[in-house]
């Protein structure tokens, strides 16, 4: 009875997210064309009603593997409620006075916005980006604060159920591989970490555990560092680095994940990222990337993964939808164990050799 009573406020919880996300998503794009319409062409494709049954049927099938996966006790099922409340009630509105500013960028043609006080030395060119027409992409206290709410809006409240899909075949490889190794003793390294978030289900999963995460931007570092804080464990170690260059030893992780990232990339610094991973993956260890499904996982969802790519500034999109990750995690050295999708994402579980 309190199973059922739980697994139905679930449900309506991930009902609700959804729905004021697509009532977010309406309001706000006739307002802004009401406000500041789009004077540039970006050519986009209606998209079919059969398209938007699949993506409810999608979601649907995820809110109930997620819920199986914490039933079954893969992780607890308070996670299964873990929402920042506080940041929504707090960022909403910094959220709505900084749409306009994303439609000038997109009338302007502008990609490479920053605010004078922003400090792009250093960056990778490919990274120096407004990814999503973000104010100061990746680079601003307030880009960090907004991000995770952005994310969830544009997933239909389905962020973390997408980052938690990772949880049940990381806690399957580790336990096949380092099964007689205590748990205080595995290390995870999160490679960009973002503002934490996959490292923080990580941690509900797996609470004596030594996590590391790794991002290039120092404001989600230090939001990462304020979101973990708030949970009693030890806190993850966090390092501002990038992903093709890791300061870390060979063979020194048990785990690694790696969510959203790849389809931010160039095609060849993917390839430099996955040979990192492996260098630094454990004989035995287990290596997750999380990112976008592709055209062939639902070659008739093709309108709806380009609109994503011409709507929301992602430059590397476009190569990624059809570039082949399997052969990229092989040539670097993993093992392909396992690709799966859920809802708008796609998983590769690969496994270095022993
Ligand atoms: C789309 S976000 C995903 C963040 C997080 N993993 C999540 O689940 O929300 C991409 C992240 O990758 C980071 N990033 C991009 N290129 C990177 C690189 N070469 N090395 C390290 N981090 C990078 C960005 O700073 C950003 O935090």
């Amino acid at each position: 009875m309190t199973d059922s009573l739980t697994k139905l406020t679930y449900q309506a919880f991930q009902q609700g997210k959804s729905y004021f996300s697509l009532t977010h998503k309406t309001l706000t794009s006739q307002l802004l064309n009401w406000i500041s319409p789009i004077t540039t062409e970006l050519k986009t494709e209606p998209l079919s009603p059969e398209i938007l049954l699949k993506v409810q049927s999608l979601l649907n099938q995820i809110i109930e593997t997620d819920w199986e996966d914490a039933e079954q006790g893969v992780y607890p099922v308070s996670l299964l409620f873990d929402n920042p409340w506080d940041d929504f009630f707090r960022y909403y509105p910094m959220l709505l006075l900084d749409l306009p500013q994303g439609r000038q960028r997109i009338n302007q043609k502008l990609y490479q916005d920053f605010s004078p006080d922003i400090d792009t030395e250093g960056y990778p060119s490919y990274y120096v980006q407004n990814f999503h027409h973000q104010t100061d992409g990746y680079l601003s206290e307030l880009s960090a604060n907004l991000y995770d709410l952005q994310v969830e809006i544009l997933f239909s409240g389905a962020a973390d159920l997408m980052r938690r899909r990772v949880l049940a075949p990381l806690k399957t490889g580790l336990l096949k591989a380092f099964n007689d190794i205590p748990e205080k003793q595995i290390r995870l390294l999160d490679v960009a970490c973002g503002t934490g978030r996959t490292l923080r289900n990580i941690r509900a999963m797996l609470p004596k555990a030594s996590l590391f995460g790794v991002d290039l931007s120092p404001n989600y570092l230090r939001k990462a560092n304020q979101l973990l804080s708030e949970i009693p464990q030890e806190l993850p170690q966090l390092i501002q680095a990038n992903a093709e260059d890791l300061p870390f030893p060979d063979n020194l992780f048990h785990g690694l994940t790696c969510v959203f990232l790849f389809h931010e990339l160039p095609a060849s610094v993917r390839q430099r990222v996955i040979d990192e991973c492996f260098r630094v993956t454990k004989p035995g260890g287990i290596f997750i990337i999380c990112d976008s499904i592709q055209l062939q996982d639902y070659p008739d969802f093709k309108p709806m993964l380009e609109n994503f790519s011409k709507t929301f500034h992602e430059p590397y999109y476009h190569h990624y939808m059809t570039d082949n990750l399997e052969e990229k995690l092989e040539k670097a050295g993993f093992q392909t164990l396992n690709v799966q999708t859920h809802f708008a994402s796609k998983y590769w579980i690969a496994h270095k050799p022993d």
